[in-house]
């Protein structure tokens, strides 16, 4: 693809970016697996939390996150590509987020340095930026980073959720990493639960989520 091409093709990704975010489809769940994890996200977050988007990628998430958390919430999104970060902000400054969103040019390992604990739901939507390089991707290493450090900043009852790709190499050496090391979390501290399509061919998106055993929302679990 020549670069004029290239260009086109990020525009119109960036497009369908925009118009997904500006208004969210109802949709089939099981189909969409990013729409999945976020409709599961959305139990655990109300008006006023502080929320992560650990992959802010063109800010769709970054933006839904910010709906859920309202005015008087905070989102902090990570990205490690500053075109990630123009798209995010551009995106918000559209639906008029920006003001409840940080955004960070940093590694998810770093969440540590930027958020304070309390935090009720991190996101990790993993792999490489739509429409972007796709040799910059999310590794195992400072996944599993930022993923321990997510846990230790998560409230009781919050929750950590991450949209797994294990079509490419370093993304199914990731998921298994995280399996693993989820897997091995104390019972008596945490949940986790592992979404996978069960008939789908071809290495489909999965979901690993974790939540901080604690004080149930009930108002928020059951709206
Ligand atoms: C699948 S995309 C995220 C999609 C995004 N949530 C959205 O709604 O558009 C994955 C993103 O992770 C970013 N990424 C890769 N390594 C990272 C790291 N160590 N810390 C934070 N982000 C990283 C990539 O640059 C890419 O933009």
């Amino acid at each position: 693809m020549d670069d004029g091409a290239k260009q086109m093709a990020e525009e119109e990704s960036r497009k369908a970016e925009r118009a997904a975010a500006a208004e969210p489809a109802a949709c089939n769940l099981i189909t969409r697996t990013t729409d999945w994890a976020m409709e599961i996200v959305s139990h655990y977050i109300c008006a006023g939390d502080s929320v992560v988007d650990a992959t802010m990628g063109n800010g769709r998430d970054t933006a839904a996150l910010a709906r859920l958390v309202g005015p008087s919430g905070t989102v902090t999104a990570f990205d490690v590509q500053p075109q990630a970060l123009s798209h995010t902000a551009a995106l918000l400054m559209e639906l008029g987020l920006r003001s409840r969103v940080q955004l960070i040019l940093d590694s998810h390992a770093h969440i540590g340095s930027y958020c304070k604990p309390g935090v009720a739901a991190v996101l990790f939507n993993l792999g490489y930026l739509p429409g972007g390089d796709k040799e910059i991707v999310t590794r195992s290493e400072e996944t599993l980073a930022a993923a321990t450090a997510a846990l230790s900043l998560l409230k009781p009852g919050g929750l950590l959720a991450a949209v797994m790709y294990s079509g490419h190499a370093a993304g199914a050496q990731e998921k298994e990493a995280l399996l693993r090391w989820a897997q091995e979390l104390s019972t008596k501290e945490y949940h986790a639960a592992y979404i996978s399509m069960w008939n789908q061919k071809k290495n489909p998106p999965e979901i690993l989520l974790v939540t901080k055993r604690g004080q149930c929302r009930e108002d928020i679990l059951w709206r």
